[in-house]
């Protein structure tokens, strides 16, 4: 299948990239390269790509593709709690129109990067892909809106499938240190104290980046029937853990780190525990890193790359590396870029 990756420059894109072409898929990118150097490690191989923001992809850019996979956006909440308007832009209408044109431009599937904190504040029950949306930021109603907009446009040529996935983890060679294991495990590293803000009792589910990848890779092998117009939650019940047990889970892997609960964030509201039955029985999907393993894996990667503090908190935190590139009049205040890349 000849698919396009949106966002293939950024942390799961470059991870998912290489597992699809491993399944035999012909791969095309698209991204405005917010994050591509900022490697960890040996330099990932990219593939083929179109260098061009979302927001300007055109139906001729999407001819002959089968698939696409939409991973580009503002990818977290404090990016869209600093730019809300721009968030929308890039994230929801961005998003919907490249749906549309890729309806237009006869793709059949529509393999959207979702999220589980859609659910924003869903208590201790185990919620499934049925339970009310709470998005309670705007990245996360970024995410509710387009799995809104783009089943509108389903018909029995297009298919949209929504996974929403868990927090991930794990090793990327263009790392994020902004997501809670690789944070966590980064100051392990750095400073000796696994520190969380919070007061470390909310639930947040969690899943490897290369276990999204293999979810993406089911959905879009999957037979028709099965993922038109449907949602599905990323992860395993495994890994539906509090931050405090999460913290616990790096003390034990980082030697000699301990754990603080500082608390000093206040309480955060955003708390969920995920039922992923629906990707169990429908496609046969089970994510397979623990967190352990996973906090191992990020243990070695840092040290044997030399993560260094200031690479931590600057070239591996999202929001932190686009205020740099505005800074540096790289983007201008809408993201979009002000010098074209080499
Ligand atoms: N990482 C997670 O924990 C997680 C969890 C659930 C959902 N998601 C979703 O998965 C997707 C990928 O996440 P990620 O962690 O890889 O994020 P990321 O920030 O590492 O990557 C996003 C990529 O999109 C590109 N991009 C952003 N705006 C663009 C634009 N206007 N035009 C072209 N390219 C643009 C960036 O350059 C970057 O390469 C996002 O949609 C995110 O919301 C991520």
């Amino acid at each position: 299948m000849r698919v396009l990756v949106t966002g293939h420059q950024g942390y799961l894109g470059t991870v998912m990239v290489p597992i699809l072409q491993a399944a035999g898929h012909d791969v095309v990118g698209l991204d405005s390269g917010f994050f591509a150097d900022c490697v960890l490690g040996p330099a990932p191989t990219d593939p083929p790509a179109l260098q061009v923001d979302l927001r300007d992809v055109t139906t001729g850019q999407l001819a002959d593709v089968d698939a696409v996979i939409h991973l580009a956006a503002l990818s977290n909440d404090p990016l869209g709690a600093l730019a809300p308007e721009i968030t929308h832009d890039i994230n929801h209408h961005a998003s919907v129109r490249l749906a549309r044109l890729a309806k237009e431009a006869g793709v059949s599937r529509f393999l959207y990067a979702s999220t589980c904190s859609v659910y924003g504040s869903a208590g201790q029950d185990l919620v499934t892909e049925d339970a009310p949306l709470r998005p309670l930021t705007p990245y996360a109603e970024s995410k509710v809106r387009v799995e809104d907009d783009a089943a509108a446009l389903a018909d029995s040529d297009f298919s949209p499938v929504f996974l929403r996935n868990a927090t991930a983890f794990g090793f990327s060679p263009r790392l994020r240190a902004d997501i809670v294991l690789n944070n966590l495990v980064g100051h392990a590293v750095l400073t000796g104290h696994v520190r969380v803000l919070s007061d470390g009792t909310p639930w947040r589910p969690l899943v490897h980046a290369q276990d999204i990848a293999r979810a993406f890779l089911a959905c879009l092998v999957a037979p028709r029937d099965t993922i038109h117009c449907r949602a599905y939650n990323v992860g395993t019940e495994q890994n539906n853990l509090t931050v405090a047990e999460i913290a616990e889970a790096v003390g034990d892997v980082v030697p000699d780190s301990e754990v603080v609960i500082t608390g000093e964030s206040g309480a955060d509201p955003r708390s969920y525990r995920v039922d992923f039955s629906r990707a169990r029985a429908g496609l046969g999907y089970e994510a397979e890193w623990s967190i352990p393993d996973g906090a191992a894996e990020l243990y070695r990667a840092y040290t044997d790359y030399g993560l260094t503090a200031a690479t931590f908190a600057e070239r591996f935190t999202r929001l932190h590396h686009l205020k740099t590139l505005q800074g540096n009049a790289v983007l201008d205040q809408s993201m979009r870029r002000l010098t074209a890349r080499a």
